[in-house]
Order: structure tokens, then sequence, then C-alpha cells
């Protein structure tokens, strides 16, 4: 309970403020980005109109001041090259600079400091806060407790939603459509964020699903059930072969090793799947092929000269997604 006293702090530091020149009509401005639950198909239309002007931007200049003087906290509590380092690259394109926190070991979180309390704190410094956790659900307790956006940048087998908005991109960008494609979600379907992510997404298209894993590691029966109300057709396989000839995009996971109880069951599904340039020979001539990264044994590099292997250019567009997604938040697009 609050205690009883006639204090009040001054009035400048109690109210959420709105700094001068933020466009406060904007669709997301002030929002957080926790779920891909929270967008709808008009949404998503126009976060990838923002990342073409982006990339329009980028291929011009380079850089300039849309986020100039705006600060973001880049607060990673698990190993992150790709997620960390884009975000950071989107804000310095904007102009604006960044907090990094990538090694949480290196700050107070070593001395016991709880999440709102670190949330809390970057907040007074910064204007938005990118996190990555180990924890479901840590994005939205942040979000509680933040006056800031907090954008989700994984929260441990819960979701990635920049991710799944970058990876929808691809596909819209690579083949030009999402309507009417077969997306096959390969691997580490049930530890897997990216991958409960975009299967929400892409629901709502009108796709077909195909998930391809090991027994031990299929998708959650609760994002299974979500999908099937939003009336999509999924598939569960074992063998990649049941479903490749099919499939429009292959979408590739790591077996995520940190997520597992009992090494041992890892030895046992690290090695289920293996992309080489054979299996490739079987898939279509017009599909693509995409992973998040990092990989591990999933694809040989020898795949990497296939025109349809899209991963390198995935991670390029995930530069003007989430250059949109700073932008948006902030109030600036
Ligand atoms: C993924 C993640 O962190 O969930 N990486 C990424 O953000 N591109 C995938 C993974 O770790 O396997």
């Amino acid at each position: 309970m609050a205690a009883q006293t006639s204090y009040q702090p001054p009035k400048r530091y109690q109210s959420r403020h709105l700094p001068f020149g933020d466009r406060r009509d904007a669709p997301f401005y002030g929002k957080h980005i926790l779920s891909v639950k929270q967008f709808s198909r008009e949404d998503l239309t126009y976060i990838f109109e923002v990342a073409h002007e982006m990339r329009e931007m980028v291929m011009r200049v380079g850089s300039f001041d849309l986020l100039k003087g705006k600060i973001l906290a880049n607060l990673f509590y698990e190993p992150s090259t790709r997620t960390a380092s884009s975000f950071i690259a989107a804000m310095q394109r904007l102009g604006g600079s960044v907090i990094a926190i990538n090694e949480v070991r290196y700050s107070s979180v070593a001395k016991g400091e709880s999440l709102p309390d670190t949330i809390r704190t970057l907040e007074a410094y910064a204007d938005v806060i990118v996190l990555r956790h180990p924890q479901k659900g840590s994005a939205a307790l942040a979000a509680k407790y933040a006056r800031k956006p907090i954008i989700n940048a994984g929260d441990g087998t819960g979701e990635h939603p920049t991710q799944a908005l970058l990876d929808l991109f691809t596909i819209q960008e690579e083949l030009g459509q999402v309507d009417g494609l077969t997306v096959t979600l390969l691997g580490d379907l049930k530890y897997g964020r990216t991958v409960h992510s975009l299967a929400r997404l892409l629901s709502m298209y009108r796709v077909k699903l195909h998930y391809v894993s090991p027994p031990e590691l299929r998708m959650p029966r609760e994002i299974v059930e979500e999908i099937a109300q939003a009336g999509i057709p999924q598939e569960e396989h074992v063998h990649l072969d049941d479903v490749l000839a099919d499939t429009d995009v292959l979408y590739v996971t790591r077996v995520q090793k940190e997520r597992f109880d009992d090494p041992e069951a890892y030895e046992r599904v690290k090695d289920f799947y293996i992309i080489t340039p054979e299996v490739m020979a079987r898939a279509k001539d017009r599909m693509i092929l995409m992973h998040p990264f990092p990989r591990v044994y999933e694809i040989t590099l020898d795949v990497d000269e296939d025109p349809r292997a899209a991963y390198f250019r995935q991670m390029e567009y995930g530069l003007y997604v989430r250059m949109a997604l700073l932008a948006m938040v902030l109030g600036k697009a």
C-alpha cells in the first residue's frame, strides 16, 4: 500500500514527456512491440511501406537525421549478433545514438538488480528500449513497468516479433507475394521462438503451413490451435521429402541447444536435418531458403551459392524493417 503523505515530486518528473516535434498521431507512436499478435494486415502493409522507404534512403544517402537526438537502449541478456547489431545500425543510420548493454554481467544485473528496476533506469536515459531476455513473458513484464516503448528482441522460447516481421518482408520482397504460398518450417519448432512468431504472422495470409521436425521438437499445441482458429491448413511431418517438392519457402532453424535440460536429448536431434545441394536439387526452381541464423549444422556452406539461398539478403531486409519500427514507435513515421 502507498504511504500516506502529502509530498508530491516535481510535476515535470511525473508525467510522460512528449518531446517537441513528435508526431503523436503516428499509428505506432509510443507503442510497445511485444508479440506479432498485436498487428493487423493493414499494419503489416504500412510497416513494409516504411521499410521500403528506409531502403531507398539507405541506398541513396546511407544515413539521415530522422531520429537525431533520440537514444536507444539495447539491453541483451542473451547472446546476439544480428538482432543487436542491426538495431544499433538502424538507430545510427537514422542519426540517433545507442546505449548498448550486451553483457549484462558487467551491469548491475550481476549485482542482482531486477528487470523492472533495470528498465526504469534505462528509460530515464533513453527513448526506446530493445530487450532480449531468456524468460518467456519478460518483454511483457518490462512493458508493465515502462513508460517508454519496449521492443521484444526475443523472450526465451516465447516470441521474436521483429524477426518475424523481417522474415515476412523477405518473403514478400523475394517472391512478390505471401498469399497462395506453401511455407515449410523445419527443425526445432518447440523451442525456436522465430517460428512461433512467424507461423502466427503467416496465419494472417492465405498460406499452407508444413511443420517438419523430430517428434520431440514439434510446434507447441497452443500455437497449432491458434492457427487452426484462423482457418489455415497445417500439416506435421518428420521427413522433409514428404513436402519439399511442394514448398515455396523453406525456413530452417537451429536446434536450440541452450533450451535443453538434457544434453543427450540435444545430441539425439541436432543432426536430424541437413540441407545440402543434393536436397536443394529436389526443391522447386522458384523457391527461397531462409534461416534466422546463427546456423550450426543445418545448412552446409556449399548451399550458399545457390541463388535460392536467401538468408544473407534476409539479414539486410532486417535492417530496413528495424529502421521502420524505431521511426514508428518514436513518432517519426
Ligand atoms: C534467433 C533467436 O535469437 O531467436 N536468432 C536471431 O535473432 N536471428 C535464432 C536462433 O538463435 O536460433
